[in-house]
């Protein structure tokens, strides 16, 4: 007795979650032709940067245009490497370099104003610490770790070291 009425009970209430399940497969298809498929590349502000993520880091460029991309690159950096009407600054050089290891003594390099550096000086002249800087001493790196930087401005480093 009670069996068969749990019985009739499972069978109604499977039939219930079965008429859920459609119901949910037809709503989802409803829903899905209401909006249509979802169109990211329409947007053009996101095209637009979709496309600049996927850039390659740098350009080879050639022809024309590479040579119109090189003057407009030198142009820009031309102010720069001249600054201060063609005179090299000393100063500037060190500061951007050599006083990483010299303002504090890094590994024994000698510090300017110091004793060690005056005695540098005075044992091997200016032409021969200016050497030293261009082809590195110990671990000093040659050019003081910029290989772009020229014999005038390591020169003028020096001298600014030594003043
Ligand atoms: C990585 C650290 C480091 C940097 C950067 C560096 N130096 Fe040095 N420098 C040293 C050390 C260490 C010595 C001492 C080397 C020795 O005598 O063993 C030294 C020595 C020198 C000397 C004395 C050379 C000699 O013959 O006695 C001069 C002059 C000098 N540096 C100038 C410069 C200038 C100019 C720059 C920047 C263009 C520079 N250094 C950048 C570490 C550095």
């Amino acid at each position: 007795m009670n069996q068969s009425k749990d019985k009739a009970f499972i069978l109604k209430f499977s039939g219930i979650i079965l008429g859920f399940i459609v119901l949910t497969v037809v709503l989802v298809f409803v829903a899905r032709s209401m909006q249509g498929e979802p169109d990211s590349d329409a947007n053009p502000s996101q095209v637009f940067l979709e496309e600049k993520r996927i850039q390659p880091v740098s350009n080879v460029r050639v022809g024309a245009e590479g040579m119109a991309a090189l003057a407009e690159a030198q142009a820009v950096s031309a102010p720069a490497a001249t600054a201060g009407g063609g005179e090299i600054d000393g100063e500037q050089v060190y500061n951007g370099l050599c006083q990483t290891c010299h303002s504090m003594g890094v590994a024994g390099a000698p510090i300017p104003g110091s004793e060690p550096m005056a005695q540098r000086f005075s044992e091997k002249g200016l032409d021969t610490l200016v050497s030293s800087v261009i082809n590195g001493l110990n671990v000093m790196p040659p050019r003081g770790g910029n290989p772009a930087l020229s014999d005038d401005e390591i020169r003028a480093a020096v001298e600014f070291m030594l003043n």
